[in-house]
């Protein structure tokens, strides 16, 4: 689903605040203590709670073989001007051929600020350029209203409610889904990033 250019570790994406890079065991206990808070935990379909060390290396490993592999893009968000904190997740995974499931999360402290927004456009966009990726889907819990604005401001049409399994929180819930295709996404025309450019469409590093 993605090309050989996102599936090694020196690939980053750029945004106006944000670095999108590959996560790896350094981020452990970053992602302990972001992922670990209920609030960023229950709003998710797969962080266990509680979250453990384990957990984050799994999780590491995994984002890291499926990126590899190429069925998966899932990067750690980290500010510009600490790239080595991660304070996040945004990722994309292959449901089925040409179609990519969106799931990310940011720390609480860093909330309110667009960040999710910048982050979640960003993937999208590098995905529909380069990756073999026709339509995104998503889910928020209905109460998620953060979420379900993040989605709007991407694009995303609401598709309306349905029934989703989710192991991490225990049970079967009702979810808002959400679809984006790739006509639909308001890409820009394509300018190629130099040097010295301002980074608010993706960088390939
Ligand atoms: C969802 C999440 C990623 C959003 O991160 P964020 O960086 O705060 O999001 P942004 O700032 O880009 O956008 C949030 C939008 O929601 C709006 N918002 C915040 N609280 C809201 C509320 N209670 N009701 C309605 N809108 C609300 C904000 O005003 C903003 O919209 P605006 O730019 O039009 O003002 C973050 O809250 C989070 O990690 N939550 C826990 C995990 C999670 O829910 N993950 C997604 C699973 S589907």
């Amino acid at each position: 689903m993605f090309p050989d250019l996102l599936r090694d570790d020196v690939f980053r994406l750029e945004t106006a605040r944000l670095w999108l890079r590959w996560p790896r065991m350094a981020d452990a206990s970053a992602l302990l203590r972001h992922a670990g808070d209920p609030a960023v935990a229950q709003m998710t379909a797969s962080i266990p709670h509680p979250y453990t060390e384990p957990d984050a290396a799994r999780w590491i490993f995994s984002s890291r073989a499926g990126n590899a592999h190429g069925s998966s893009l899932v990067l750690v968000m980290a500010r510009r001007e600490k790239p080595t904190e991660a304070i996040g997740s945004v990722g994309l995974h292959q449901t089925r051929p040409g179609v990519a499931l969106l799931g990310y999360w940011l720390g609480a402290a860093f909330q309110g600020k667009g960040l999710a927004t910048e982050a979640v456009s960003a993937i999208i966009d590098l995905a529909f350029r380069v990756g073999d990726v026709r339509e995104i889907h998503a889910q928020a819990f209905a109460d998620n209203a953060q979420s379900r604005r993040v989605l709007a401001k991407c694009g995303f049409r609401n598709e309306g409610r349905g029934q989703i399994d989710l192991p991490a929180r225990g049970g079967v819930f009702t979810c808002e889904r959400f679809r984006l295709e790739r006509e639909q996404s308001k890409l820009p025309a394509f300018e190629p990033v130099t040097a010295g450019d301002a980074v608010a469409r993706p960088a390939l590093c």
